[in-house]
């Protein structure tokens, strides 16, 4: 049998990926800008970059189709700066491109050069060149994550969008839109739970509220939010400070590995979840602080391979003796 591939089977973010300009959430100024650039024909080149699932990509797209329609084609090359094989490749299909831009049409043509970011220096200058040879008839989207990674002379070519984190009222106004069309029914409490939890990234909302409608035909609860975000829920959190409060070390410790086994939780999550709630606790500055740095060095220890073993019973034991500071 053909695989079926219609709406039903796409992944959530690419069945609800923008197709207009309008359906692009929270981003309203740099919306009305870059339409504003096209109405008076004077797009200039375009740097885009913020944070993932912000909707960069998805602004780029849905700008190139309002400006060219079935052309979209022939018009917009897409092209990944950090491919693998070097910027010769991607010189050669910008040449490429560039150049056989006459016999379709006139105007310019777009490309789009998405992960910018991850050049190296050398082909960041290389691009610069190449900016300046197709300028005449080309423009230029280059994507990034981090404007600061990007060669300063690169910078200058480009009029720059900062895509800030979306807020939680423009992550609601979609979810609750996947949330009508896929028929789901999710508690209140699970969706602000999904809102927050997203920080600020629609990729990641709509990527954890399928998996949870994949785990289940009922109601999605907060738990599952949690469970399939990978996020301590506070209570628990709040659990394993109240025993490391009240109990001896080793139930504290005991504690910590029984919750932590039970979610399937990694430590590194914990330890986020620790300074979010430690965060609405009236603390000492130099219990806080202290709490703090140790907590940095664990994380530190981890992230070098350090044993989640001796790094779980050390996190107890860094809050336990910084709360008897108190
Ligand atoms: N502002 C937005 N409005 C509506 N949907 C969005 C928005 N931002 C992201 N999305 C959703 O998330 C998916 C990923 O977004 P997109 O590819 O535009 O993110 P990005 O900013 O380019 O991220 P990255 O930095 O990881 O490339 C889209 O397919 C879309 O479903
Ligand atoms: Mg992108």
């Amino acid at each position: 049998m053909a695989t079926n591939r219609t709406a039903e089977n796409l992944p959530w973010v690419e069945k609800y990926r923008p197709t207009t300009l309008d359906d692009v959430y929270g981003q309203p100024e740099v919306v009305d800008t870059v339409r504003r650039f096209v109405h008076d024909g004077r797009l200039p080149h375009l740097l885009f970059y913020g944070p993932p699932g912000t909707g960069k990509t998805s602004t780029i797209i849905a700008l190139a189709r309002e400006i060219y329609g079935k052309n979209y084609k022939n018009m917009v090359l897409e092209l990944n700066a950090s491919d693998d094989r070097g910027i010769d490749v991607v010189r050669n299909q910008i040449k490429d491109f560039a150049s056989t831009m006459q016999i379709f049409s006139k105007g310019f043509k777009l490309i789009i050069l998405d992960e910018a970011d991850a050049m190296t220096n050398v082909a960041q200058n290389a691009l610069r060149r190449i900016i300046e040879k197709y300028t005449k008839n080309t423009r230029f989207c280059i994507l990034a994550n981090y404007a600061h990674k990007l060669n300063p002379a690169l910078l200058s070519r480009c009029t720059r969008f900062r895509f800030s984190p979306l807020s939680e009222e423009s992550i609601k106004d979609n979810v609750q839109k996947v949330i009508i069309k896929e028929h789901l029914t999710i508690s209140q409490e699970a969706e602000s739970a999904l809102l927050k939890l997203s920080k600020g990234d629609m990729r990641k909302a709509l990527n954890v509220l399928q998996a949870c409608k994949a785990a289940t035909d009922g109601e999605i609860t907060e738990d599952m939010i949690f469970e399939s975000v990978g996020a301590p829920h506070p209570k628990d959190i709040e659990t394993i400070l109240d025993s490391i409060l009240k109990d001896d070390w080793s139930t504290a410790v005991g504690t910590l590995n029984r919750i932590k086994q039970l979610k399937g939780l990694a430590l590194i999550d914990l330890l986020q979840g620790f300074v979010e709630i430690l965060d609405h606790y009236e603390l000492e500055r130099q219990t806080r602080a202290s709490i703090l740095e140790g907590l940095g060095e664990i994380e530190y220890a981890i992230s070098k391979g350090g044993n989640e073993k001796i790094q779980s019973s050390s996190s107890v034991g860094v809050i336990k003796q910084s709360l008897e500071l108190q």
